[in-house]
């Protein structure tokens, strides 16, 4: 087993009412205790159930995060959540530039800076997504897309974490291959080091598009993957738990 460690971070989406996300909160948080050092827990709830899932979280080894902030600090912004309003409510990550939002909510690489900015100034560490679509990775234009993503994206000093989610993998059943994974973690790493101001491996990479506890491992093992940014089977404590206990 190697000493690096991985973030296993649940993105719960839009999906969560005060009883189930409660049961589901204390489930992880318990089944937690058996799940290894190799493994770091963060679940991702909506905004509504985060001061109930903060309390259910007590005492545990499971962190909190969120699914998105503002980018200002507080103001006439109806409607929306800033960094300080999370870190109030003892988040310590937060997912920002998700293509579910940059689809529906027509976020650009601009507004995710503004928002890492604004979430690592509030002391949050900041999951910014990138990833291409179907079509960008059948015409050969994967790498120059998520090249650009990740130079407008990310501020020169960044210190959170990358999560790559090409999108047709998103909810798809269908997961990037190792072969994918790796080649395409790889060369972020790169364009991080070639782009920012900072080592490239201090900046940790995340797979996220339809990870499963039964690929889970394999993904882990690509010496490149920082750990996995997980949808769907983060709604079961079960299949969540045995994606975090694959992490060697
Ligand atoms: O952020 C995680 C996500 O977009 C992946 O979703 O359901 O394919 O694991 P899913």
């Amino acid at each position: 087993a190697s000493s690096r460690r991985h973030l296993i971070v649940g993105n719960w989406k839009m999906n969560g009412l005060s009883a189930g996300s409660l049961e589901l909160a204390k489930a992880v948080a318990e089944g937690a205790r058996d799940v290894g050092p190799a493994a770091r827990l963060v679940i991702c709830p909506p905004f509504t159930q985060l001061a109930a899932v903060a309390k259910a979280l007590e005492g545990s080894k499971v962190q909190l995060g969120a699914q998105d902030c503002h980018q200002s600090p507080s103001g006439a912004h109806t409607g929306d959540i800033s960094a300080d309003m999370l870190v109030d409510l003892d988040v310590g990550f937060v997912i920002l530039g998700h293509s579910e939002r940059r689809q529906h909510h027509h976020e650009t690489d601009g507004l995710v800076q503004a928002k890492v900015k604004a979430a690592e100034k509030a002391g949050l560490t900041p999951i910014v997504c990138v990833g291409e679509t179907a079509q960008q990775r059948d015409e050969g234009h994967t790498l120059e897309t998520l090249g650009e993503q990740i130079s407008k994206s990310l501020p020169k000093d960044f210190s959170g974490v990358v999560a790559y989610e090409p999108i047709w993998a998103i909810g798809s059943g269908r997961s990037a291959s190792v072969k994918e994974i790796d080649e395409t973690i790889s060369h972020l790493h790169d364009v991080i080091g070639r782009h920012l101001d900072v080592d490239d491996k201090s900046v940790s990479i995340l797979y996220g598009g339809s990870v499963t506890a039964r690929d889970a491992a394999s993904i882990l093992s690509i010496p490149a993957v920082g750990g996995v940014l997980v949808g769907g089977a983060s709604l079961s404590a079960e299949s969540f738990l045995g994606i975090a206990r694959a992490a060697l």
